[in-house]
């Protein structure tokens, strides 16, 4: 019996090990995958698309913590951008998951803006 009991916490432990690495590998920009991929532009623009838009992840990290303005963002807020038309007029769809997936975040003190560019320049 206590043997039995013994391999069902072994198990229960490594049940938790596979689960814990699977979070850790999806990582802070894990949420953001449902718009965003990493080369090709998708309901958000791609993170290739938006590492040239920004130049480096100190320019993202800055650009959110002043607020995300549409007029700040080096897409949607820049008729320059390769990338304008498509997603200007989406602005207010990425707002709303600034306001829930990135600001509120940071608040609480779960990570930095800056840890998460670097995330999103690390793709
Ligand atoms: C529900 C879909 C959705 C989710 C989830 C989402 N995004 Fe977006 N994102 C968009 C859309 C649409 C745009 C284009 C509009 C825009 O650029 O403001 C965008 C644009 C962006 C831009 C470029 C802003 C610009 O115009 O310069 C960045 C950076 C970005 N997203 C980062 C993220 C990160 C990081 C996450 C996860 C924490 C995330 N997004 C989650 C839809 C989403």
């Amino acid at each position: 019996m206590k043997k039995i009991l013994m391999i069902a916490a072994a198990a229960a432990f490594m049940m938790t090990g596979v689960v814990a690495t699977e979070a850790v590998a999806g990582g802070l920009t894990g949420k953001c995958k449902a718009c965003h991929k990493v080369d090709k532009n998708a309901t958000g623009p791609s993170f290739k698309n938006i590492q040239a838009a920004y130049g480096d992840a100190a320019t993202l990290a800055k650009v959110w913590e002043s607020g995300f303005a549409v007029a700040d963002r080096h897409i949607a807020g820049n008729p320059c951008n390769a990338n304008y038309k498509k997603y200007h007029k989406k602005a207010k769809m990425m707002s709303a998951q600034y306001k829930k997936l990135i600001h509120k975040r940071v608040e609480a003190g779960k990570f930095t803006y800056q840890a998460l560019a670097d995330e999103v320049f690390s793709k």
